[in-house]
């Protein structure tokens, strides 16, 4: 009775996992850039090999069930000669020979994006690690250039783009499947690895470390943009804050001001300087907050504001609820409005 039912449940669940290994947008399989190629073709030739040896294993085994006939007392004696050279060859050689070559095969692929100490290379853009979002900063070029964001990473597309990776409180893993493995972000070690993405879209990525409560809520997206657009989307990063064009909006800037957000949050060009937790100069640019847990909309955002230990407990983000419903739309259509 158990068994059909497993079996229709894998049936369903069937298209659910060729789409997730298939069409997700997180997939190891669907890969956008050289280091992900190259993890992707590691893994078919596992998959493959694990899938032949799999099928040959159960071929054997059938073969073996169906080869004694007849009861206990009256089988053929085994030949024990016979049986230590299936056991060596089978049990030893076979697996030697695969195994060796994927730890071969293993370390090339490591081998072809090498992952630095951070010394000899100057990264692009700095990552780091906070319980539970990314704090990312470009910092290339000379410092009037360089500029913060959260959570959303901007390159180029066709081109290689070094991104250092560190944290300042636990152990972090830095993972966008489509473009790369994972790699750690570890506190008092830097990290370098090596991005590039073939063609423009936005890659989602996820700590792939445990750090803490809300570890499965620690999400980034990659935006891969032609060079043009992403020179643009820099530039307006790099821009003051948007300046209030209403008064809601000035509204809001004065109740940002004047509310508990300002010792947090920095919003470049204004006094609010706080780091503790993302800069929000041009967080109306962006695709996602709370860590791209949520998408970016005023609905959302206000929610987020007032309940967010209720959508993220643990979380360093208070729950600021001391506002009428007013002030509340002004603060989300200012915030909104920092584009
Ligand atoms: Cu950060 Cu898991």
């Amino acid at each position: 009775m158990s068994m059909p039912i497993r079996l229709r449940s894998f049936a369903l669940a069937l298209p659910l996992i060729l789409r997730s290994a298939f069409g997700a947008p997180q997939s190891t399989l669907d890969p956008a850039g050289p280091a992900a190629k190259y993890i992707s073709n590691l893994s078919w030739i596992v998959y493959m090999t694990f899938c032949v040896v799999g099928v040959i294993m159960w071929i054997l085994l059938a073969w073996a069930s169906t080869r004694r006939k007849g009861s206990f007392d009256h089988h053929e004696p085994v030949d024990i000669e016979d049986g230590h050279s299936w056991i060596f060859i089978g049990g030893l050689v076979i697996p030697f020979v695969i195994l060796a070559t994927i730890f071969v095969l293993g370390l090339n692929t490591m081998a072809a994006f090498p992952v630095h100490d951070g010394g000899h290379v100057h990264p692009e853009i700095r990552v780091t690690g906070r319980q539970w979002w990314w704090d990312v900063e470009y910092v290339s070029g000379p410092i009037e250039a360089h500029f913060r964001t959260a959570n959303e990473i901007h390159i180029p597309v066709g081109r290689p783009v070094d991104i250092e990776l560190l944290s300042t409180d636990v152990i972090h893993s830095f993972w966008v499947p489509r473009l790369h493995g994972k790699e750690d972000l570890v506190p008092g070690q830097p990290n370098v690895i090596r991005i590039e993405a073939d063609q423009p879209g936005s890659y989602p990525g996820q700590c792939a470390e445990y750090c803490g409560a809300q570890h499965a809520h620690m999400m980034l997206s990659v935006v891969a943009q032609s060079p043009s657009d992403y020179e643009t989307w820099a530039a307006g990063q790099r821009n003051p804050f948007a300046q209030p064009v209403n008064d809601q909006q000035m509204r809001g800037q004065q109740l940002f001001r004047a509310k508990p957000c300002a010792l947090c949050h920095t919003i470049r060009g204004t006094d609010a300087q706080g780091t503790v937790g993302p800069d929000l100069t041009h967080i109306g640019s962006r695709q996602g907050i709370a860590a791209n847990m949520l998408a970016n909309n005023p609905a959302n955002l206000a929610a987020w504001v007032t309940h967010a230990q209720a959508l993220k407990p643990a979380s360093q983000m208070p729950n600021v609820s001391q506002f009428t419903g007013d002030e509340l739309q002004a603060l989300v259509a200012y915030l909104q409005s920092l584009k």
